[in-house]
């Protein structure tokens, strides 16, 4: 049945805002909690999905559990680059205790008939509708990899062995600073080209 006019234009405000979003790094409290936080993990757990095996798995890290997560990426950092050791150890604990919210997103990879770009593939769909949620909800969000998204350390604290692996952080919370303009769009004809058949 076709879309009421109202139903249309409510989604095309939807739409429109969508199409501001953009990622915020300094972020403060208030962070999306109780039924936001749900709606937002609801979100991750629309992403497209071959073979319904379900492959993403959130780990929320908030509150005290910050404090201690912090002091484990920092040991993770030791062993990664003991003679930097201070300096990164103090830069991971300061992350994470500035950061409101953190979702760990990965993938629980499963051998099989599905190829395992695609079951990543899928956790990295969950992890931007969950960007898109936050935004639609007035949070602010960013997702963020760095050494620490592939230690192997790191992986196993949050519940990932391989072939399972984490795709990124979710850090998400409130701007610390005004909101920032979203960046121009790209250039469509730089990233969209519609094929047709080689005139040989
Ligand atoms: C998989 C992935 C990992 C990322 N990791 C980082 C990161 O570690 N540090 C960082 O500054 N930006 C990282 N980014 C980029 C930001 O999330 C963001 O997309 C970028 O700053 C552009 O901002 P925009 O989303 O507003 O266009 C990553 C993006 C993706 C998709």
């Amino acid at each position: 049945m076709p879309d009421s006019f109202q139903a249309r234009d409510s989604r095309l405000v939807a739409l429109d805002h969508l199409l501001t979003r953009r990622s915020v790094g300094l972020l403060q409290d208030p962070a999306p909690q109780g039924a936001d936080l749900d709606l937002i993990l609801e979100a991750g757990l629309r992403a497209p999905d071959h073979g319904r095996l379900r492959p993403w798995r959130f780990v929320t890290i908030r509150g005290e559990a910050r404090i201690a997560f912090g002091e484990r990426l920092a040991a993770a950092a030791a062993r990664r680059d003991p003679e930097a050791a201070a300096a990164l150890g103090e830069r991971a604990r300061a992350w994470v205790r500035r950061t409101p919210l953190l979702i760990a997103v990965g993938a629980v990879v499963k051998n099989g008939k599905i190829p395992e770009i695609e079951q990543v593939l899928s956790a990295g769909a969950a992890a931007m509708n969950m960007l898109n949620a936050a935004h639609l909800l007035g949070f602010s969000a960013m997702w963020v990899t760095g050494p620490n998204a592939y230690d192997a350390n790191v992986n196993r604290l949050l519940g990932f062995e391989p072939p399972s692996r984490l795709v990124g952080f979710l850090t998400l919370g409130t701007p610390a600073a005004a909101r920032p303009e979203a960046p121009l769009r790209p250039e469509r004809a730089a990233h969209v080209v519609d094929w047709q058949p080689p005139t040989d």
